[in-house]
């Protein structure tokens, strides 16, 4: 579906949800870099912990050889090059394909990882990470990665069905490396979404911003507030934007819409997970996490799941 049809259907929902792949358009990947670098968002950095920890025990759990490491989302590449400095380092023959729908991204990613680890050999894949898979699903072995917490932003029906389309990707000498932030106190999680310095708000509006400039709306920021929400139950954080007023939006295509004073508008789960939800995922999609790696307060773990 379009942007378009995507915010139009949303809108149509019951409670309004628009889905968060649509934060990260130019400014919205400018606002996340800036979003990883805040105080309060733990997140890259209990991940760059574990990587810099275990990259050495993790390359040792894979076939010996060749391998290709197939990252999901893969960002500008600061997240994956501790793990490909260890497997290069670990005499493995390396090929390195980096898919994530933004091609600027991909630039900067292409640039910083050849950079450091320049003996690899690289590819760029730009596009829906999901329709990528399905072309390089033949390469084998693989390991397939996905980190920076992605998979909390799905919630957790979601992430089942994700783990069994990967799942239908490999073959049993794949690996797939999944990082799950987990659940952990309310406080420190509901902070890193509602930071002091308000990057977070205007990342969460700059997608009201998105739809002005390429729907033509007339949408007034200054009319919604940032909300966010932890449900330590479910272990998700819903975030939102809530309307302060009574309002109508109208798109390019001569369509309207209305929202309510207080509506909320649902845009993105950030899931927390816990170990158990994690192996019923893996059982669910005929995986097996044959291996994870977590720091000492259990607040981030990286899963190496085998197939069966
Ligand atoms: C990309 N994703 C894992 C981030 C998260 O934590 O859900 C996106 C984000 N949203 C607000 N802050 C960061």
């Amino acid at each position: 579906m379009s942007f378009l049809e995507d915010v139009k259907q949303g809108l149509k929902n019951n409670p309004k949800r628009i889905p968060s792949k649509y934060f990260y358009d130019e400014k919205g990947d400018y606002l996340f870099q800036q979003i990883m670098n805040l105080p309060e968002y733990y997140l890259p950095k209990m991940e760059k912990k574990l990587l810099k920890t275990y990259s050495k025990q993790l390359a040792k759990k894979l076939p010996e050889g060749t391998i290709n490491v197939l990252e999901l989302g893969a960002g500008d590449g600061t997240k994956i090059v501790i793990l490909l400095k260890a497997l290069i380092n670990d005499t493995k023959k390396l090929n390195y394909f980096s898919l994530d729908i933004s091609e600027s991204v991909l630039r900067s990613n292409e640039q910083f990882i050849k950079s450091k680890v320049p003996n690899l050999n690289y590819e760029a894949v730009a596009g829906d990470y999901l329709n990528s898979l399905l072309k390089y699903s033949k390469i084998e072995p693989k390991l397939l990665v996905f980190l920076g917490a992605n998979i909390g932003n799905y919630d957790l029906k979601e992430a089942q069905k994700f783990f069994k389309f990967l799942r239908s990707n490999c073959t049993l000498n794949d690996s797939l490396l999944v990082a799950f932030d987990l659940k952990k106190n309310p406080r420190e999680i509901l902070a890193a979404y509602d930071d002091q310095a308000g990057i977070t708000k205007e990342f969460n509006l700059n997608l009201l911003k998105r739809i002005n400039l390429e729907l033509g709306s007339n949408i007034k920021l200054e009319s919604f507030a940032h909300f966010p929400n932890y449900n330590p139950v479910n272990g998700e954080t819903n975030s939102y934007l809530i309307s302060l007023e009574d309002q109508e939006f109208k798109f390019n295509d001569g369509s309207v819409f209305q929202i309510e004073k207080f509506e909320a508008i649902q845009t993105e789960v950030s899931k927390k997970y816990t170990l158990k939800e994690i192996n019923q995922i893996a059982e669910s999609s005929d995986f097996e996490l044959s291996f994870k790696f977590t720091d000492s307060n259990n607040s981030y773990l990286l899963g190496l799941f085998k197939p069966v």
